[in-house]
């Protein structure tokens, strides 16, 4: 049996690499683009300097500065609509995952038809769709490498995904000096959704061997980093490991999904709007203790990549790397649901909904139930 394994987009990596996109620009031959970024991007000064790079190409240009974290059906057609009132021939998204997967799925609206909702799914989209460079400044979502792209259907009250190769951005620019500005809180929750792609595509029952090999390699990279660059903000051997260590693990989660984790953190952002990194971070090591059951070798090859001592006895071993990340969710100060303002009396209509989530069918541990997942969010309570 032959393994399917997608890679894309052409990257250009370190620092000053933003020096890159008017050469990407121009081998597009773009004459008329999108720029999309959101007000937090715009106040660290980044979209100024992008714009000034875009700028030296005397290609005209549209903004789309109206992203919002956790980004829903109506901006996606808001901002679809003004690109192709625009005519645009391709975009350029500068910010994290919430202004990469925008720009995404208005790419997907330049060359389908509407609504974007029709498209959630695996390989839904039907034609092709325009270049797209990415910028990220965050480390990370892997957003600028994934073929993914994550909305909230408000009406249905559900957070999905549309995952679809054509929906790749083109070109990658990962210049860590964008991230330097990232405030502390930020830095961690989506540095623990960084960890969280490495762990749960590691575990996938998707993983392939190509997988594996970029999770587990991801995983000791962001491990290892992450302390560094929430300790110190300015720490730019560690900021540009980061976002290395986030592209690594893109190539993963691309391919092998994901699992429980997200669909939990899903559900907590669609209905309560959490921060995509820390729904994910409270509930990721009870998650993993809980799936430890069904897949005890590879968590001990996860503890193992990032250099806990293996006692040999697996049914020890199984619980290492659960315990290693509950504490770091407490040494970066990451919150209970408690602190997030989630009651208990929500826990029920919480689990209800984590069930129909099409992400848990790649978790190895199946035949979860309401008590499972009622037993997991009491934990991470
Ligand atoms: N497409 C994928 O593969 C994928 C994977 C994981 C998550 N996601 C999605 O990505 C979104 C989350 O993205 P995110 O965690 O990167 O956060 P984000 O894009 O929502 O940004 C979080 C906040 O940080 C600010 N910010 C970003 N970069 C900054 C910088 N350099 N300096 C100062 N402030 C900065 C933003 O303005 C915003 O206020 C969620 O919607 C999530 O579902 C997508
Ligand atoms: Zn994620």
């Amino acid at each position: 049996m032959s393994i399917h394994f997608f890679v894309s987009s052409s990257i250009d990596f370190g620092r000053g690499a933003l020096e890159d996109l008017p050469g990407v620009i121009g081998k597009h031959g773009m004459k008329s683009l999108m720029l999309v970024y959101d007000g937090g991007v715009k106040a660290a000064g980044i979209a100024d300097k992008v714009i000034a790079q875009i700028e030296k190409t005397g290609v005209s240009y549209v903004i789309f500065d109206g992203v919002i974290p956790n980004p829903t059906n109506e901006v996606v057609e808001e901002a679809a609509k003004m690109a192709l009132e625009a005519k645009v021939d391709g975009f350029v998204a500068v910010g994290g995952g919430s202004s990469i997967d925008l720009a995404k799925a208005v790419n997907v609206l330049m060359t389908n038809p509407g609504p974007i909702g029709a498209y959630g799914g695996i390989n839904m989209v039907k034609n092709a769709c325009l270049p797209l460079v990415a910028i990220p400044t965050t480390a990370g979502t892997s957003s600028e490498i994934t073929n993914v792209s994550a909305l909230i259907d408000t009406e249905k009250v559900i957070k999905y995904v549309v995952i679809d190769d054509k929906i790749t951005a083109s070109d990658v620019i990962a210049d860590p000096e964008l991230t330097r500005t990232v405030p502390r809180s930020v830095t961690a929750a989506t540095g623990m959704d960084a960890i969280t792609h490495a762990v749960e595509s590691y575990i996938s029952n998707m993983a392939t061997p190509l997988t594996e090999y970029n999770a587990l390699k991801g995983l000791s990279i962001l491990y290892e980093n992450l302390p560094k660059v929430c300790e110190n903000g300015d720490d730019m051997d560690a900021r540009e490991q980061m976002m290395l260590g986030c592209i690594i693990t893109g190539f993963s989660f691309s391919n092998a999904n994901l699992g429980l984790v997200h669909g939990i953190a899903h559900t907590l952002s669609a209905h309560f709007g959490l921060p995509h990194g820390m729904a994910n971070a409270c509930v990721l090591p009870y998650v993993m203790r809980y799936n430890a059951e069904n897949c005890p070798e590879k968590m001990a090859d996860l503890a193992g990549a990032i250099g806990l001592p293996l006692s040999g006895d697996q049914e020890k071993d199984k619980y290492l790397l659960a315990d290693a990340l509950l504490e770091l969710t407490k040494k970066l100060g990451i919150q209970t649901l408690q602190e997030q303002g989630i009651s208990r009396d929500d826990f029920d209509m919480l689990a209800g909904d984590v069930l129909n989530e099409p992400v848990l069918g790649f978790n190895p541990r199946q035949g979860i139930t309401r008590e499972d997942i009622l037993a997991i969010l009491d934990q991470a309570y």
